[in-house]
């Protein structure tokens, strides 16, 4: 991974439908044909709405008690493969979760729902879905695309937040995202629909939240243990969770542990852009029950 150079940044597609770039498409056929297993723990979210911390919460809960070298010599992105993601350099997703030795295995997805690979819902593996307010999480995308050469170049904040409106992002709209999969709820039942406001205001709460959704008896001393491990300060001096082993982010422009906060897209949004956007929210999100806190 340390020799890891990518070209260029790379362009947006359009690829059924939903703006996509092309590190997250090039291995799609095996990507649609990838076989779940029944175990299987999906952890599904827009790009920036508290991946990291969640698939970290999960690692500790199924394998913080195992092997040691897990915890001090393995990155978070491998003990969580990225089942979208092909970058040449490093295996694609789906060859590292295809390999992975542990059950059950934990798996990272960014795409909307209705590009889920169907085996997922044939075995009904269970799923947990973590959403960030939209103000919020276009911040976080924004000093994300800054650092990650990676990501198509985001311009200044007024181009990226239009271009956010827009759904012109990697992983497509947000508002498709957060409602397509609420509607899922509707009819699958193996789902959890978390929010990452939630997880700040209460981390002890939404842990004990996904050990029952999860079927696991986890004492109250471990979970303990596991809140205090999982906070925002912790997760940033950890070298297995702040992604410093990733060249092709330049943490000297922006942190991948940036802020870890709830409203700081208050520093962000002229009153302008914000009046504009709770307009665009409203329209958008007419028809869904979904609700988001932008401050707590
Ligand atoms: P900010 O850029 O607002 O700081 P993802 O893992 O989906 O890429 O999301 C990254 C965002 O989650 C970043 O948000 C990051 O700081 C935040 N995050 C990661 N771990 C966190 C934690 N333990 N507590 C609070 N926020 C966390």
């Amino acid at each position: 991974l340390s020799s890891m150079k990518l070209p260029s940044r790379p362009e947006l597609i359009d690829f059924e439908g939903v703006s996509m770039i092309h590190y997250f498409t090039d291995n799609w056929e095996k990507v649609k044909n990838f076989q779940a297993r029944p175990d299987d723990i999906l952890i599904a979210t827009y790009p920036k709405a508290g991946t990291t911390w969640v698939s970290y919460i999960l690692d500790l809960l199924y394998f913080g008690n195992g092997a040691p070298e897990r915890q001090t010599s393995q990155p978070i992105y491998t003990r969580v493969p990225f089942l979208e993601s092909c970058f040449k350099v490093i295996p694609s997703g789906t060859e590292l979760a295809d390999n992975l030795p542990t059950s059950p295995r934990l798996i990272k997805t960014h795409l909307p729902v209705q590009l889920v690979p169907k085996s997922f819902w044939e075995q009904n593996s269970r799923i947990v879905y973590v959403a960030r307010n939209a103000k919020d999480n276009a911040v976080s995308y924004f000093h994300f695309d800054r650092m990650n050469m990676g990501e198509p170049e985001p311009g200044d904040w007024n181009t990226f937040l239009q271009t956010f409106i827009e759904g012109k992002k990697g992983f497509g709209s947000w508002f498709d995202h957060v409602n397509g999969w609420w509607e899922k709820k509707l009819t699958y039942s193996n789902l959890l629909y978390m929010f990452y406001e939630d997880l700040v205001e209460d981390t002890g709460h939404e842990v004990a939240h996904l050990c029952s959704f999860l079927g696991l008896s986890t004492s109250v001393e471990e979970r303990e243990k596991i809140t205090k491990g999982v906070q925002f300060d912790a997760m940033k001096q950890n070298k297995m969770t702040n992604y410093s082993t990733i060249p092709v982010m330049d943490f000297k422009i922006s942190p991948f542990m940036r802020k870890g906060k709830v409203g700081d897209w208050k520093s962000h949004f002229t009153v302008a852009q914000n009046e504009q956007f709770d307009e665009v929210y409203k329209q958008k999100m007419k028809n869904t029950t979904v609700k988001f806190r932008t401050e707590i």
